[in-house]
Order: C-alpha cells, then sequence, then structure tokens
C-alpha cells in the first residue's frame, strides 16, 4: 500500500496527539529562522499547523532552509507540546507543534505576487489576475465553504418536498426576461444563433406541462447587463416550479427554505414573513425591495404643500406630481457640505433638486424653510418631528420619479448615518404587482415580472379595459432590501396569454415565430402552475456579510465584463470566425 500524501489535516492535531506520528501536506504560510531553528506556519484548507526543523535533523533542516512562501510541502514528524509560554491562543492547533523528520518538497512556488494573508491588502484586480492565490485566503474559503453547504441545504428540502432536479438546455431560444441576450453562433445552421438562457423559465413551465409537477434546478443564467455590486450578467438562481398550487404554497415553500438556511448556516430564526403589495410598499418606502430595518417612511404632503407659494411645490401640484417627503432622524448634524451633496446625488435618481429644512427649536430653520412659515406647525407635527431632525423633500411631475428619489435617499441616509443595526434582518414578501407598467419612452406597455405572469383571476378582463390597473400574481422576497427572490403564477390558458402577448405589443405572428412551442404545450392539456427564482449569490452575499457579489463567485467578471485571470473574453481566429460564417470585425477608422 502505498503511504498516505496525510495522516491529519492542519487543524487537527491537538494536545491528547502529542507522540504520535503525523504526516501533513500544504502550503507554506510563513517562514522564520530563531536562531537556527526553523519554524514554518503550514496552511490546508482547514487550519495551520506549527512545523519545527531543528539542527539536530541536517538533511531536514538544510531542506526547510530552501522553503518560502506558498511551496507545497509534505510533513512527517512527531506531535509535541510546545515549550512553556509558546502557546499560540488564536490558533486551533496553538498548543503543540510538529518536530519534523522527513520534509517533501511537493512544488517550489515562485515569489507570489502577495500571500493569501496580505490579500485584503491588494487591489481587486490583483486579487482576480491571481484568483488562485486569492482562493487560498480563509475568508475567501469560509465564503464557498458556506455556498456549498446553502445548495447542499436546498437540494436535500427540495428532494424532502419530492422535489426533482432536472438541467435545462444552455443553448436555447432566447427567453425574453427584459436583459440582452448572450448570442451563441450556429456552425451546422448558417447564420442562425443560439441564446444562453437569461433564467430556465420557459423550460420549466414546459416541464409542468409534461407533467412533472415540481421541479428545481441550481441553474447558471446569463444575463448581458452591466455588472453592480450586486449583479453578474452570468449568475446563479435556485430555480422552482410547481404545479396544482396557488400562491400562498410557493411562498410557504420558501420561507420554509430560508427558515432552514438562516437556522444553519447563521443559528438565525426566521420570524414568519409578513407581507405587503407592491402599491403599500410603493406609498411607504418609495421602493418595491423596501429596508424595513429603519423608518423615515415617505408621508404625502401636497395638502400642506398647495398651501405655500412656495413654486417648486405649486407648480408641481398644479403640474399633476406630488410633495412627499421624509424626517430624518438626527439629520439636522449633517453639514451644508453634505447636504448640497445630498441634492446633487438625487439628480441620479431624475430629481431637479433636493428641498430640506431642520428642526430647531419648535421650528423650521435654515433651506427653504423661509417659504414654509403658515404650514411650519402643521409639517413638523405630520411628520412626527423632533428639535435636531432634518426634513428632505422629493418634488417632481411624475410621482414615480418622487418616489424613486425619497426611496433611494432614505436607505442612503440610514447607511450614511449608521442607523442601521447589523445584527438586524427584516424579510418581507412583496405581493400584487400591477401586471404590466406603461413604457413612455417606447409608448407601450411592459411586464412588470415577465409576459408569462398570470393576473388576479378578477382581473383577466382588465387586461383589455384598463390594463394599467390590472394586478397580478407576482411575488417577490426582500431581505435587508435586497431583492433576493422572485416569481409568479404563470398563464396556464393559451386564449389569456395571446391576451397578454397582444397587450405587449407582440403581434399573432411574432408571438408564434417566438413562443409557438409554449403556445402548443398552453393547448394541450397545461396544468395550473408557478414558481420562483432565488439569487443564489445574493443569498450568499447575506450570509456572509458582504456587499460586492465578486466575493461570492470563484471566478467572477470584473465591471466591464472580464475575467481578469484567464483574459476572456479574447479575439478569435479568423478561421474560428469562418467556420461559423461570420466575418472579422471591421475596424473603422475614427
Ligand atoms: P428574476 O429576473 O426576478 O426572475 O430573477 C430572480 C432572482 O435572481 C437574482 N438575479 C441576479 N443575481 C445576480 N446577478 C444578476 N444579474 C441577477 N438577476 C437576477 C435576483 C432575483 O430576485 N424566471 C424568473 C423567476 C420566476 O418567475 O420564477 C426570474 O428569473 O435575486
Amino acid at each position: 500500500m502505498a503511504t498516505p500524501t496525510r495522516t491529519h489535516h492542519c487543524s487537527e492535531l491537538r494536545a491528547e496527539h502529542v507522540d504520535q506520528t503525523a504526516t501533513l501536506a500544504g502550503w507554506v504560510n510563513s517562514y522564520r529562522d530563531h536562531g537556527g531553528v526553523i519554524f514554518i506556519d503550514l496552511r490546508d484548507r482547514k487550519g495551520i499547523t506549527q512545523i519545527v526543523f531543528r539542527p539536530s535533523q541536517p538533511e531536514t533542516h538544510a531542506l526547510a532552509d530552501r522553503l518560502r512562501n506558498e511551496d507545497v510541502i509534505q510533513v512527517k514528524g512527531t506531535c509535541i507540546k510546545r515549550q512553556e509560554g509558546m502557546a499560540n491562543p488564536k490558533l486551533e492547533t496553538g498548543d503543540i507543534e510538529i518536530e519534523a523528520q522527513t520534509l517533501v518538497i511537493l512544488n517550489k512556488s515562485d515569489t507570489p505576487p502577495f500571500t493569501p494573508d496580505e490579500a485584503h491588502k491588494v487591489g481587486e484586480e490583483t486579487r482576480l489576475q491571481y484568483r488562485f492565490i486569492d482562493l487560498r485566503q480563509k475568508r475567501m474559503q469560509k465564503i464557498l465553504k458556506t455556498r456549498h453547504r446553502v445548495t447542499k441545504i436546498m437540494r436535500d428540502y427540495f428532494d424532502e418536498h419530492e422535489f426533482y432536479e432536472i438541467e435545462t438546455p444552455f443553448l436555447c431560444k432566447s427567453t425574453p426576461e427584459g436583459a440582452r441576450d448572450f448570442l451563441v453562433p450556429s456552425r451546422l445552421q448558417e447564420g442562425c444563433f443560439y441564446a444562453l438562457p437569461q433564467s430556465p423559465q420557459l423550460f420549466k413551465q414546459i416541464l409542468m406541462v409534461g407533467g412533472l409537477e415540481r421541479y428545481m434546478q441550481i441553474a447558471r443564467c446569463f444575463r448581458d447587463e452591466d455588472p453592480r455590486a450586486d449583479r453578474q450578467a452570468e449568475f446563479t438562481q435556485l430555480d422552482v416550479e410547481m404545479s396544482f398550487i396557488n400562491q400562498d404554497d410557493i411562498i410557504e415553500l420558501i420561507e420554509g427554505l430560508l427558515r432552514r438556511l438562516w437556522k444553519d448556516v447563521l443559528d438565525i430564526t426566521v420570524p414568519e414573513i409578513a407581507r405587503i403589495s407592491y402599491a403599500e410598499a410603493m406609498t411607504r418606502f418609495g421602493s418595491d425591495r423596501p429596508d424595513m430595518r429603519f423608518g423615515m417612511e415617505l408621508v404625502d404632503i401636497g395638502d400642506l404643500a398647495s398651501q405655500t407659494d412656495f413654486k417648486v411645490f405649486t407648480g408641481a401640484i398644479e403640474n399633476g406630481g406630488s410633495v412627499q417627503a421624509i424626517c430624518v432622524p438626527g439629520g439636522a448634524k449633517l453639514s451644508r457640505k453634505q447636504t448640497d451633496a445630498l441634492a446633487v446625488w438625487v439628480k441620479d435618481f431624475g430629481a431637479g433638486g433636493l428641498p430640506i429644512v431642520k428642526v430647531d427649536n419648535g421650528s423650521l430653520a435654515t433651506g427653504v424653510a423661509k417659504f414654509l412659515g403658515p404650514i411650519a406647525d402643521q409639517l413638523i407635527e405630520k411628520m412626527g418631528a423632533q428639535d435636531g431632525d432634518l426634513i428632505c423633500f422629493g418634488v417632481d411631475s411624475k410621482i414615480k420619479t418622487v418616489h424613486r428619489v425619497l426611496g433611494e435617499l432614505r436607505v442612503k441616509l440610514a447607511h450614511d448615518l449608521d442607523m442601521i443595526d447589523p445584527n438586524d434582518w427584516k424579510w418581507i414578501w412583496v405581493i400584487d404587482f400591477p401586471l404590466v407598467e406603461w413604457n413612455e419612452d417606447a409608448k407601450r406597455w411592459d411586464s412588470l415580472h415577465h409576459p408569462f405572469t398570470a393576473p388576479h383571476e378578477e382581473d383577466v378582463e382588465k387586461i383589455a379595459s384598463d390594463p394599467g390597473a390590472a394586478k397580478s400574481l407576482a411575488y417577490d422576497i426582500i431581505v435587508n432590501g435586497s431583492e433576493i427572490g422572485g416569481g409568479s403564477i404563470r398563464i396556464h390558458q393559451q386564449e389569456v396569454q395571446k391576451q397578454v402577448f397582444g397587450l405587449l405589443g407582440i403581434s399573432p405572428e411574432e408571438a408564434r415565430s417566438k413562443f409557438g412551442f409554449l403556445l402548443d404545450a398552453l393547448r394541450f392539456g397545461a396544468p395550473p402552475h408557478g414558481g420562483i427564482a432565488l439569487g443564489l449569490d445574493r443569498l450568499v452575499m447575506h450570509l456572509e456579510n458582504t456587499t460586492n457579489i465578486r466575493d461570492v463567485i470563484a471566478f467572477p467578471k470584473t465591471q466591464n465584463g472580464a475575467d481578469l485571470m484567464t483574459q476572456a473574453p479574447s479575439p478569435v481566429s479568423d478561421d474560428q470566425l469562418a467556420e461559423l460564417s461570420l466575418r472579422p470585425a471591421v475596424k473603422i477608422e475614427a
């Protein structure tokens, strides 16, 4: 029998192993020479053990003298208790060390651009370029272990609930989910393209028509959109679909999963999760993914605003717009410079500016206070404002802009002013989304979720008569203001699906050419069905308390879609292009 590469991991040895022989293998984490005695911290994915090389073993000692950071080695030796006063309480194995008898250098490393312990000091680009070193740091290993645990818990949970895990294709016809497709040219069918799936939406619906009843998949999705802190072009969903169920069934199923995930990973109990309508979320929080960890709810002050002579307020109201406000507790301490910066920041969300006032000694001060004299007392009362608070106004001829500005502002101020308890968790279901919203630029109705979402049964006739008022059976699950999942009950009747396509401006010919297979499937015994998808990356971000999605993906892409390690995307040869009947890109001279 071959000798084992290792008998223990670097996290395992304790005082009770003293005098035992052990073989360990891993990376040189650090190297110290104390008057001829060489100390190595040996690291594997489970921990660190100190190895000591004494001059009394001259051959091994001479070899150890050549060791440097990140060399890969195997050491055989005896577990001994560290000398009095030398124990390291910060290390699980800090009571012992291995006195080395033999050392095998499995692979020398060049001097690394950074060591795993230094990863936090180097720029993210360097970390991503040398991801193989970056992944060796404890934090990355912990995150990827959590990610593994999460998918394992998901698979076990859905298996217990009699779901089948079924793979759906990567090379498919495009599924419209609102983003741009990644296209893959076909070699066998000249001039034709596959699209990478934005989600397995239509395949999972077809699986329901195929009688599978309960499907789940840890599915890779591709959307050609600009990456953000919580968005990647290539990301992973827990994708779920069920037949013969209603909205409550899906919500209960997913709450059960979230309860198990938070309990197992963080030992936190997820309470029964409240549900609020889209309309209420927008009215109170200005957002369909409200962060419920703090107040600062929006207050409509249109009635008071119209009693003033302040043109900014009265003008917006005369134009059919809205004036709303949030009260920022303790916000009066913000300097003029800070509030001016906020006024610039809100412009990104469509605001013309940011009127403010401070509450001081029971009255209004600074900002637009001079215009609000006649309503000062009523305003303070209506906002529930105290001395030292700041009142910020959202004013626009479109209520949508007012919601957006104040919705974003309350979140920013809560972070800036440290109002969020890091141990607080707030989950909320947002339900009853409108089926469609009017796209003013394109002059058409767009789906709020996707075109396969069912309207409330009593709203089916509104598709024709009053589309903007039709509510859908769509639901999103929000954690601390971040959307971690969304789904809906689907349309399972061909006629209703055709009507919705018509409303969205998809002609019968286009519907047939794009979704003929779906319309056919709906003709041949489609059961009532619905589902949801949770963003796996976002879930792990929450469980691992990071705001950067790249931290939870082993090989992520940068802001401009590059993989800095492999240098993808990269040019391909003209031969490869020719095989796909594609012409090389022509450089256009400026
Ligand atoms: P939706 O588009 O809402 O629904 O996506 C579901 C969840 O996936 C996550 N997510 C993302 N995560 C990282 N990067 C991205 N670019 C990204 N886009 C989405 C979010 C989101 O809540 N087919 C439907 C689901 C259904 O109806 O069943 C869908 O994909 O957490």
